[in-house]
């Protein structure tokens, strides 16, 4: 990926990498790229699923949607924390623990961003409650979902320094700290997508609430200047989303739903993906139509929801993507930037 000379003069020198670091470059990682359920999901014998399973359909399994990145080598940021973490973990030899001779508990999980509070961006923080200090930057909102309405994520906080919970600020640049509390090399930058909460959050806590704390877009700028725009659940586009998209090198974007109404025409009834904070992909409001202008980066679907149609590789929905320019992620999926 050509360089952008705009972007790279934009770092402050506190920021740039130090002597003894060895890379110049970002890597990230598609752990996973399905979403809610994952793909096959384990109680769905639709047309995908069961076609996937019987080998009629041409298409790859998926895991839910999970990225890492990395800004020095042997440092790794997870961003979001998937049900399929563990796996996810140990299908990747770089997020494996190193054992020095004084000790077998190591991990090059340094932090993990949190974009939303919905279960498949956050449950796998407990299966990483193995008392393995980490910091964890997320809204204050959604700090508050997670800590105070379930019990269960006190097992994160059962001994000092265990995880070190971050505000994480929205709207403005910050400095990508590691667990030293040195800068990574990394900025980032977190931007409100839109109020959507998720359906298990009672009416009390919502009212309580930041407007803006719901879900986010991460922007990660690599020490080079590239940018990444990370985006799993986008509730809307708007025109300060598609200028901000214009300045990104690579896009993660919600793939969830290939139609509005998809769950319904397929189960008979449930939710919209506009009452899930997903903005669907084929509408002329949607995601190919609307992000068609945007010329410069690279254009990647996750979190790609079961009954999405353009899972199937010979469907038309999946060339009507491709052929637009787009790419759909898979699990094991890796780039530098
Ligand atoms: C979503 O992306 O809409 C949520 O993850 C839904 C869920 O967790 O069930
Ligand atoms: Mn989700």
């Amino acid at each position: 990926m050509p360089p952008s000379p705009r972007l790279a003069s934009s770092l402050p020198p506190d920021l740039r990498y130090q002597p003894g670091q060895k890379a110049l470059r970002m890597q990230i990682k598609i752990l996973g790229s399905a979403a809610l359920g994952g793909y096959p999901q384990w109680n769905c014998a639709g047309h995908n699923c069961n076609g996937l399973r019987t080998g009629s359909l041409r298409g790859k399994p998926r895991t839910q949607t999970q990225i890492a990145f990395s800004p020095v080598d042997g440092i790794w940021f997870l961003v979001g924390a998937s049900p399929d973490l563990r796996a996810q973990i140990e299908a990747t030899p770089e997020l494996h623990p190193r054992g020095d001779g004084s000790s077998t508990r190591h991990s090059p999980i340094a932090g993990v961003v949190l974009l939303n509070a919905d279960i498949d961006h956050t449950l796998g923080l407990l299966l990483m409650r193995e008392l393995q200090p980490l910091r964890v930057l997320a809204t204050n909102s959604v700090r508050r979902i997670l800590t105070k309405d379930n019990s269960m994520f006190a097992m994160l906080e059962r001994v000092p320094d265990q995880v070190t919970w971050v505000d994480l600020p929205v709207g403005a640049r910050f400095p990508l700290l590691d667990l030293a509390g040195k800068a990574s090399g990394l900025l980032c930058h977190a931007i409100p997508l839109g109020e959507h909460y998720p359906a298990y959050v009672s009416p009390a806590r919502r009212s309580e609430l930041g407007m803006l704390e719901s879900s986010l877009c991460l922007m990660i700028e690599s020490p080079a200047g590239h940018r990444l725009a990370y985006m799993p659940a986008v509730p809307r586009i708007d025109e300060q989303m598609l200028t901000l998209l214009d300045s990104v090198d690579v896009m993660l974007f919600d793939g969830t739903f290939w139609s509005a109404d998809e769950l319904i025409s397929i189960q008979g009834s449930g939710p919209s993906a506009g009452d899930m904070g997903h903005v669907p992909v084929s509408p002329p409001s949607g995601s190919v139509a609307r992000l068609a202008q945007l010329k410069r980066p690279r254009k990647i679907y996750v979190h790609i929801n079961n009954t999405n149609p353009m899972l199937n590789e010979v469907s038309p929905e999946y060339r009507q993507v491709r052929d637009a320019g787009w790419e759909i992620a898979e699990d094991g999926w890796q780039f530098d930037l």
